[in-house]
């Protein structure tokens, strides 16, 4: 496994590699790698002949308020979780190459970026798109894995890829869970005990929230109103939103009609954490 942190030896890389025939996969993380990750690496593999996971935090998509400085980063654990996984390159840059101080161009998705984690998060997704962009243009893949975790990110990335005409195929790989339920992500490390304990209802309230839809109830505010109530009564967590939206075009869903994907997703507060997780279901 080979670890570049140079932009144009990546690019030449990736210029090789296409031109010996092989089909390139990339999995763009923000490192402190975790089973998730891992699936989505297996995934590309699966899809791919050479493997790419790129390892940046990226500033542009921390408000300044955010946890940019915080995020959890351990470069050498990535290094060898990759390198378990018979990765072909991390390509891990430093910030100052992927943006330099003349830096003036960004990439946005207008509409869909606006709601759902966009409402609490305003300049999150055109730091997303940028910065995707920019990978996608450095490491020149045929495809990109991207998670489910973060549903709203994976439509958004798709739509930049089909507006802006990226001829890359976009994976999405499902959620991967504790064994209690909890959506797996790097931010999980900052729960305290008792919050890592409760943050179980979340997993639970959607999979409530689900059943209550496959049995029939089309009635969504009083699903909605339940799961909240289960939240809350643990007496530790804010709600940002729940929110029932069309799962391809975003729109905001008062009835759940048979036959339609409903993309049901959250996010709360507890301490300093902020949780997200969503589920699809359809009947
Ligand atoms: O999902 C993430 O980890 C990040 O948003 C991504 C796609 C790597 C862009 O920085």
């Amino acid at each position: 496994m080979q670890l570049i942190t140079s932009i144009t030896e990546m690019q030449q890389l990736a210029d090789k590699t296409r031109n010996l025939g092989y089909k390139i996969g990339v999995v763009p993380t923000m490192g402190y790698l975790h089973e998730g990750h891992l699936s989505l690496i297996r995934l590309a593999k699966q899809n791919s002949d050479f493997v790419i996971t790129t390892i940046f935090v990226n500033p542009t998509q921390f408000a300044p308020n955010e946890d940019f400085e915080q995020y959890p980063r351990d470069l050498n654990r990535d290094l060898a979780m990759c390198q378990a996984e018979e990765v072909d390159v991390v390509f891990a840059p430093e910030t100052s190459a992927m943006y330099n101080s003349n830096f003036l161009t960004y990439v946005n998705v207008e509409k869909i970026t606006s709601k759902l984690e966009g409402k609490f998060r305003p300049t999150h997704f055109r730091g997303v798109t940028t910065v995707v962009a920019k990978l996608f243009n450095i490491t020149k893949p045929h495809i990109a894995v991207f998670g489910q975790k973060d549903a709203q990110q994976a439509l958004v990335i798709k739509k930049m890829v089909k507006d802006l005409n990226f001829d890359i195929q976009i994976l999405i790989g499902p959620t991967v869970r504790e064994t209690d339920g909890l959506a797996m992500s790097s931010r999980n490390v900052y729960l305290k005990n008792d919050e890592r304990k409760n943050a179980t209802i979340l997993y639970q309230s959607l999979k409530f929230a689900e059943t209550e839809i496959l049995n029939g109830e089309t009635d969504i505010e009083k699903i909605k109103s339940t799961m909240e109530k289960m939240i809350l009564e643990k007496k530790i967590f804010t709600i940002d939103y729940i929110s029932f939206n069309d799962a391809e075009t975003l729109d905001d869903l008062s009835i759940a009609h048979p036959n339609k994907s409903i993309l049901i997703s959250l996010a709360v507060r507890t301490g300093t954490v902020r949780l997200i997780d969503n589920i699809m279901v359809k009947r």
